[in-house]
């Protein structure tokens, strides 16, 4: 397969690393860098280019967004209107309305496909699967270690430095979340995609000294069933605000769309 990738860190290197472990390195990687001379094609077969039309001319049969949201807004529209399916990462863009009513019309136009991946989370299948049969409930509990708030609005909200007992410092909907938290609107606005909306998805964000890793809680009720999840994400060594799970969720994303048996 020929592979577009937009953006080159931590995420993208791990993606790539897992293609290959199992065996499903693309023949073809071609990279959108904000400065491609400065880009190093560590793989064979890897070019780098400098424009998302650039990255629609080499024909790739799936691109991967992982820049950001920033990145989403300035090159994924070319690449779906140029007809070249994409998953985007950084969902979390979606929460801006104006955005996302743009991509689904460039992905109407191409006669392409926007597709949202798990990302850090898992049960997105049930929860999307469960939508029809009613949601009376979502709430969704981000549970991280003091430190790992740091840079953020928690900063404002409550003495991270002085806990030595778990404080809920947000409590909001989706959109909240994701406007005040955009660290965290990835996972709240994959919930309230595949789930009832923004409005409806609750948001709660939790400094607890006593977690050692990224924690996330997910509790649905809806009309056939019930679930709860918890995932306990392993940092990225390359960047510890990005869960490993990821890149095995856009793998999955890859090797979905190039196997014979997707699941
Ligand atoms: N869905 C999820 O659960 C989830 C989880 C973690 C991260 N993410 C998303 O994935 C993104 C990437 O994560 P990462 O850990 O690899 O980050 P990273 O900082 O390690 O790498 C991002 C790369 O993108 C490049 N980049 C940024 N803006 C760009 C632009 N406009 N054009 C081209 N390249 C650009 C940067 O130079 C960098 O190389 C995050 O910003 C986040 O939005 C999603």
């Amino acid at each position: 397969m020929r592979l577009g990738i937009i953006g080159y860190g931590a995420i993208a290197r791990e993606l790539l690393a897992v293609l290959a472990r199992e065996g499903a390195a693309p023949e073809a990687v071609i990279v959108l860098m904000r400065d491609p001379a400065q880009g190093k094609c560590d793989l064979p077969g890897m070019v780098t280019v400098g424009s998302a039309r650039a990255l629609a001319d080499a024909r790739p049969d799936l691109v991967i967004e992982c820049a950001g949201a920033a990145a989403v807004r300035e090159h994924v529209p070319t690449c779906l209107a140029a007809g070249v399916d994409t998953v985007i990462a950084s969902v979390g863009a979606l929460a801006d309305d104006g955005l996302h009513a743009a991509l689904r019309a460039a992905a109407r136009a191409g006669a392409s496909r926007i597709v949202l991946p798990a990302g850090a989370l898992g049960a997105v299948d049930l929860l999307a699967a469960l939508r029809p049969s009613g949601i009376e409930e979502l709430v969704y509990t981000g549970r991280k270690p003091p430190a790992a708030w740091r840079g953020s609005l928690a900063e404002d909200l409550v003495d991270l430095d002085g806990l030595n007992a778990p404080v809920t410092f947000f409590s909001g909907d989706a959109r909240q979340a994701a406007r005040d938290f955009p660290k965290n609107a990835n996972v709240a606005a994959t919930l309230a995609l595949a789930g009832p909306g923004f409005a409806a998805t609750r948001v709660q964000l939790v400094a607890d000294p006593g977690a050692t890793c990224n924690l996330h809680e997910v509790s649905l009720r809806a009309g056939v069933a019930n679930f709860t999840i918890r995932i306990e994400g392993k940092p990225s060594p390359d960047n510890p605000r990005t869960s490993l799970t990821t890149a095995y969720s856009l793998a999955r994303e890859v090797l979905n769309h190039s196997r014979e048996v997707a699941i």
